[in-house]
């Protein structure tokens, strides 16, 4: 696997479109994939086709539901210039990956992911023995792997889909990587390093495999990761080639798991809004502090005078999130001496929610104001995001015998 800092890694990730965002999703996930964004190539898109799997009854607020949650991307400052950002129903490619991979992935597979029982028992009002739900996994491992991504940024719940992904990505290669004519495509790809560089690889391929000299592989691998000007199919070729393993046509992606949020709800309890305990972010700022002022403290603090444990308070844990140390020593010591009232501890936790909440209200304002923008932001991320599926999609059509005239 080539190393994973550089800009030419993949990174793909996506959500379903829930609507407006709130702060559990900004220090959740967005705020990850902010900084990702400097560092990796980016490919991030609304899985709506993935939000019908359990809501296929509530086509009248999928379209709404996109839209608000692309604005809150962009204004929290997923950078259109930086990241891809698009529409997976908008890139057929997922779906014919999809089903293609339908073909030979086990049913048992589908049945063991952990989500396919617990999702079932959760939501019981839905009938979820559908095929489309049972294929929820499978229609991801096609989002993932039509990029040839190298890494999925995703929270605990999701790993058992990219460990699937992974399984299928290597059953696929391990049934289709011999592409018809790999040999002569595999020398045609040494012949383009250049004399200097064919001559090596071949001598160090041949030290690996006659006499099994595994720094020879490590040097040729090393060596292949400089080239600048083949292609990638070439480079996967003539790694394939060098080792004897065929070629890796869907490359195994990782999972980069995103760092548990420690945003709590307003109650103490996660945030989430099946819970009511969130914060949008887009919630009015006077809202937000109405919010806050009445938010349930440590129940020992009946009276002004009554002290209380920071430890058995939900406002702590916004204090643990935005206040410097000089201020959490001032809440430990203030609310365990009844030094201070609730009220006065949670006045910075307001200031500091508001003033960040501020600027992206500001600018979520600006693409609502202009929903052609946001339009234009994602048919282009869109273009991108499918010229980059489409070249995936004729190697998977060729290696599967699709490619026929
Ligand atoms: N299943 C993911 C979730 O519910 C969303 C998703 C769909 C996704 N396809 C993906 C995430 C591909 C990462 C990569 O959060
Ligand atoms: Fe919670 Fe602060 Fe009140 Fe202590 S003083 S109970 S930490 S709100």
């Amino acid at each position: 696997m080539s190393s994973l800092s550089s800009s030419e890694s993949r990174v793909l990730s996506g959500m379903r479109p829930t609507g407006k965002l709130h702060l559990g999703h900004y220090h959740g996930v967005l705020k990850n994939w902010v900084e990702l964004q400097h560092r990796y190539d980016c490919y991030f898109f609304v899985a709506d086709w993935h939000a019908l799997t359990t809501h296929y009854d509530e086509r009248d607020i999928l379209g709404r539901n996109v839209w608000e949650m692309v604005v809150d991307w962009l204004a929290c400052g997923v950078n259109p210039k930086l990241a891809r950002i698009f529409v997976q129903s908008r890139v057929p490619e997922h779906a014919e990956l999809h089903l293609l991979l339908s073909m030979i992935t086990p049913l048992g597979w589908l049945e063991r992911v952990p989500t396919y029982k617990d999702q079932q028992e959760k939501l019981k009002e839905k009938d979820l023995a559908t095929y489309g739900f049972l294929g929820y996994p499978l229609l991801m491992s096609s989002d993932i792997l039509v990029y040839k991504a190298d890494a999925v940024p995703v929270g605990e719940d999701q790993i058992a889909h990219v460990e699937i992904t992974r399984e299928i990505a290597r059953r696929f290669n391990h049934m289709y990587g011999r592409e018809p004519g790999f040999e002569e495509k595999a020398e045609a790809a040494v012949r383009k390093m250049g004399k200097k560089n064919a001559k090596l690889y071949q001598t160090l391929r041949k030290r690996y495999q006659e006499q099994g000299d595994q720094e020879a592989l490590a040097v040729a691998r090393a060596l292949l990761e400089e080239q600048q000007n083949i292609t990638l199919g070439d480079r996967e070729r003539l790694i394939g080639y060098l080792d004897g393993s065929g070629r890796n046509i869907l490359p195994e992606p990782q999972a980069l798991l995103t760092p548990a949020s420690r945003m709590p709800g307003l109650d103490g309890q996660k945030m989430s809004k099946s819970y009511g305990n969130t914060i949008a972010l887009r919630e009015p700022l006077d809202e937000v502090e109405r919010k806050i002022r009445t938010m349930p403290t440590d129940p020992a603090r009946v009276r002004r005078t009554d002290p209380g444990e920071p430890t058995k308070c939900p406002v702590w844990d916004f204090h643990k999130i935005y206040s410097d140390e000089d201020t959490q020593e001032w809440v430990l010591k203030g609310c365990r001496s009844a030094g201070i009232g609730c009220l006065e501890c949670k006045g910075p936790v307001i200031d500091a929610v508001k003033a960040e909440l501020k600027p992206i209200q500001e600018r979520a304002q600006e693409y609502e104001q202009d929903p052609d923008l946001v339009r234009r932001i994602v048919a282009e991320g869109t273009d991108e995001a499918r010229s980059a599926a489409r070249e995936t999609m004729s190697e998977v059509r060729a290696a599967m015998g699709l490619d026929y005239r």
